[in-house]
């Protein structure tokens, strides 16, 4: 597209600039804590629109943490692209593990990065992958070049399950009416190694509590002699899985896509080194269900596993005691055609039963939301192909996702249209864990790819 690289070189600085005060508000959504500073954002994002050609920007008010919504209409007779993205971040802690604070960005080489990255929390999950839309839309307001309508939707409570963005897509039909939905909320598989995320896994998170006695006791007058929740929490937890990984709750992979060879083996060509894979995360081998690469057991088979585990004693030194009680949370990542609240209620009915005699069980459903795939013959998975295509150089690979982003399935739901995932993330970013990063790189291509999926997008639609 004309002008789109000189642009970003007269820009660079100052893209880089306003993502850089954008990462500075600490918009955590699941810490109250920080509710003025998630506000802050919305107001942020609401100005960044309304300076890049938006016609109408309004921050739509729900139960929790405001919609910024935006839209520019050139012509009602040609396509619209709803961008959605979402300006929350997940808490920053363990703060101690930060080589440089999390809301004090920074740019650093990394060796993924040679070119450097922004050190911040939400860097890249979403901040700086939804900021990217907005400067593509300057570029293309600025420069006469956009070639279709567009609308914006970020929300900030994608972290914490999204629950009012439902509502307000049920209630918003007309409103958000679109032809394509684009959202850079994912990752590529490398620099040099192009790729469109055609799938997310879906979702169920849950607590849950097991009770004993009705107070914590001496581990050594009771000990040995009523059950410990601790110890029976756990061995519950273990039971999940048998000696081959495989989930043993009942009916758990009833209605699992079960992929052809044919697909596994177009799966397989993608170029993945396990030794690399391993040293990475410091690791001597992968672990995971019988009978599947590493690929497959993280994006196209469902998961379960602990998140967090709690009860007793923790602190410094040693404290005899039997708890009373014990918690974790579990989430499960689901595939294609598994009902996220199925599987919820299949997992509650396993759960309680098999608690022993002398505890009590609780389990309490957080939140989850449905997988996702999208067809790769579809004028959107084309446009986004033919966009990387001309600023990558090659022809980027279609790939499932292991990650969620429950909200896409209930878009084409409501609003009956496809989603288009273009996220230029690595999944060496760190996201969700301390010193996440967003390559400078990554952050200007995608700014430069995106212009070009409006245009063969309006192109194809003709
Ligand atoms: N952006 C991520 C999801 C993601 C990341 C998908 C990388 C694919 C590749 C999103 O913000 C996220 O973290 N989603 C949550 C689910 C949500 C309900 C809290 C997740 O996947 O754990
Ligand atoms: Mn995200
Ligand atoms: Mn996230």
């Amino acid at each position: 597209m004309k002008n789109i690289q000189s642009y970003i070189s007269e820009n660079k600085e100052r893209f880089l600039n306003e993502l850089i005060e954008l990462l500075k508000i600490p918009s955590i959504s699941a810490d109250s804590a920080y509710k003025n500073d998630v506000l802050k954002t919305a107001e942020a994002i609401k100005i960044s629109l309304e300076k890049v050609g938006c016609d109408t920007v309004e921050i739509c008010k729900t139960d929790g943490y405001p919609i910024v919504y935006g839209e520019k209409t050139i012509d009602k007779n040609l396509p619209t692209i709803l961008v959605y993205g979402h300006y929350d971040v997940q808490p920053p802690d363990p703060l101690e593990l930060w080589t440089s604070p999390p809301f004090e960005p920074v740019i650093k080489k990394t060796d993924s990065h040679p070119d450097g990255a922004i050190y911040a929390r939400g860097a890249c999950d979403d901040k700086g992958q939804m900021y990217m839309h907005v400067k593509a839309m300057e570029f293309m307001t600025t420069t006469n070049q956009l070639p279709c309508n567009v609308k914006f939707m970020i929300e900030g409570e994608e972290e914490v399950g999204s629950a009012n963005l439902s509502n307000f897509v049920k209630n918003n039909q007309e409103k958000l009416k679109n032809d394509v939905i684009l959202i850079s909320d994912t990752g590529m598989i490398a620099n040099d190694v192009p790729s469109i995320t055609t799938g997310l896994r879906g979702l169920s998170y849950v607590q849950v509590e097991v009770t004993g006695p009705n107070r914590d006791l001496h581990s050594g007058l009771y000990g040995g002699a009523v059950a410990n929740p601790i110890n029976i929490l756990t061995k519950m937890i273990a039971s999940l899985h048998d000696e081959n990984n495989h989930i043993t709750i009942p009916g758990f992979y009833d209605k699992v896509e079960e992929l052809s060879k044919e697909e596994r083996a177009e799966m397989a060509k993608a170029p993945f080194n396990l030794e690399n894979y391993k040293k990475a995360l410091d690791i001597d081998a992968v672990y995971g269900e019988e009978g599947y690469t590493t690929n497959e057991r993280n994006s196209i088979r469902p998961t379960l596993d602990v998140n967090g585990i709690w009860g007793g004693y923790t602190g410094e030194g040693a404290k005899t005691v039997i708890a009373s009680k014990a918690y974790a949370k579990i989430s499960m990542r689901l595939v294609p055609h598994q009902d996220w609240e199925d599987i919820t209620n299949l997992f509650k009915k396993h759960f309680e039963s098999i608690a022993p005699k002398g505890v009590k069980v609780k389990v309490t459903p957080h939140h989850g939301g449905q997988g996702y795939v999208t067809p790769i013959d579809s004028i959107g998975y084309k446009a986004a192909s033919k966009a990387y295509q001309d600023t990558f150089g090659k022809t980027p690979i279609p790939q499932r996702s292991g990650g969620s982003i429950p909200i896409v399935s209930l878009f084409e739901q409501e609003l009956k249209s496809k989603t288009i995932l273009m996220g230029f993330g690595l999944d060496s970013d760190a996201i969700h864990s301390p010193n996440e990063h967003f390559g400078v790189w990554n952050y200007l291509k995608g700014i430069e790819t995106i212009p070009l999926f409006y245009k063969y997008f309006t192109e194809l639609s003709k």
